[in-house]
């Protein structure tokens, strides 16, 4: 038999997934399980219901990445799976399972950090070599990180408070951009993108976070209550007076229904200016994040951690997938005589190749068989 293969599993947030990927970087089988639409109707992910919907999925999940990829599980030279961070509801899920495979099948077990397997995924896809700058950039994380090996990583900057991600899609639920027929199917951070193509950026000045910090992290629910205020003005002064629901009014002793008005704007309607506070939101938290970028690429030539000359950027994560921040992130590389890199969408988003993968390096580097069915149990922390 040819070549190392592991079967990588990802379960730390909302997508069930997992992957079979040999050492050269082939991707043998995977499958993935979104459960993106569910948890657009409930406004966010319930942990109990993410859970509950990878528990539901996982066996069929990893039996599809196995039966694409033609092997026999005895094949396998290890399992990796993805024990931080995350939600610990759905993490335990892929562990548990994870443990099981690994005691019935004999088989080496590695536990992945989601973000190191983020960072390395662009070892997969092209030919880079340590060390090199990473931005992760999605709806949980917001990082930037100089990539030394492996498992060694130089944390430069994060964010405060929440991520871009999470920021976008709480602006695109605030605009109720999910009612919007172009928009209904889109994650927040999409819609965002695709209204902001209609809009004006100029007609709104929301100011970068954090400009006079002199570091690398950032912040963004500063810009989503500021943006959050606007929607509440230009509610007031574009809505009309609506019915909006029948209320109901249970007292002890007497019950009464009657319609409750407010000022808003009707269901399926956006505001006039939707569009402009989009291009205006994407434009801000561009500048923000190539800031910040900008600040850690500076910082690590001038120490030395990156070559003057041929210093890589790599740009992850759902966010990284969004145009016009790739752009700003362009101006800043030009700017520096950086390579800037992006593995390829589906590989930026949470996966099952990119954890399989982060396996394949970890036994490569000789790091990280923390579990076997001879020797130690794994704790995790
Ligand atoms: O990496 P990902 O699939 O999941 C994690 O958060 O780990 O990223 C999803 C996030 C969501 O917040 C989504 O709104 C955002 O990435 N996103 C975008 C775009 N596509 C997805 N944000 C901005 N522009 C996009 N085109
Ligand atoms: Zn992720």
């Amino acid at each position: 038999f040819l070549h190392k293969l592991v079967l990588g599993i990802e379960t730390s947030c909302d997508d069930t997934a997992a992957a079979v990927v040999d050492e050269t970087g082939n991707v043998w089988g995977e499958a993935i399980h979104s459960q993106t639409e569910v948890h657009l109707k409930t406004g966010g992910i319930i942990p109990p219901v993410a859970q509950q919907l990878h528990r539901e999925n996982i066996q069929r999940i990893v039996q599809e990445a196995l039966s694409v990829s033609k092997i026999s599980p005895s094949e396998l030279s290890a399992i990796a799976t993805t024990i931080k961070p995350g939600l610990a509801l759905s993490l335990g899920v892929g562990l548990s399972f994870s443990l099981q495979l690994v005691d019935q099948l004999k088989k080496p077990f590695i536990p992945i950090h989601h973000m190191e397997a983020h960072a390395l995924t662009i070892r997969l896809t092209n030919k880079v070599e340590f060390p090199f700058l990473v931005l992760l950039i999605s709806g949980g994380h917001c990082l930037l990180a100089l990539v030394r090996g492996v498992s060694d990583f130089l944390l430069l900057g994060k964010s405060l408070d929440i991520a871009p991600g999470d920021m976008l899609d709480k602006v695109a639920r605030r605009l109720s951009l999910i009612k919007h027929p172009e928009c209904s199917t889109m994650s927040g951070g999409k819609a965002i993108e695709h209204l902001a193509k209609q809009g004006n950026k100029l007609h709104f000045d929301f100011k970068p976070p954090m400009q006079r910090a002199k570091n690398c992290d950032f912040s963004f629910s500063g810009l989503q209550h500021v943006v959050d205020k606007t929607i509440t003005q230009k509610e007031k002064e574009e809505g009309t007076f609506i019915i909006s629901k029948v209320g109901q009014i249970n007292n002890p002793g007497f019950c009464l229904k009657m319609p409750v008005c407010s000022v808003g704007i009707e269901k399926g309607q956006l505001l006039s200016s939707a569009a402009d506070i989009a291009a205006a939101v994407q434009h801000t938290t561009a500048c923000h994040i190539a800031k910040r970028t900008h600040r850690a690429i500076l910082f690590c030539k001038q120490r030395n951690f990156l070559s003057e000359s041929n210093a890589v950027l790599v740009v992850s994560g759902g966010v990284a997938s969004n145009l016009y921040i790739r752009k700003a992130l362009e101006i800043v590389t030009n700017a520096t005589q950086c390579t800037l890199l992006c593995p390829p969408p589906r590989l930026c988003t949470d996966n099952g190749v990119m954890i399989a993968w982060n396996g394949i390096e970890r036994l490569r580097a000789g790091l990280g068989i923390l579990y076997d069915t001879e020797g130690i149990r794994y704790e995790p922390k």
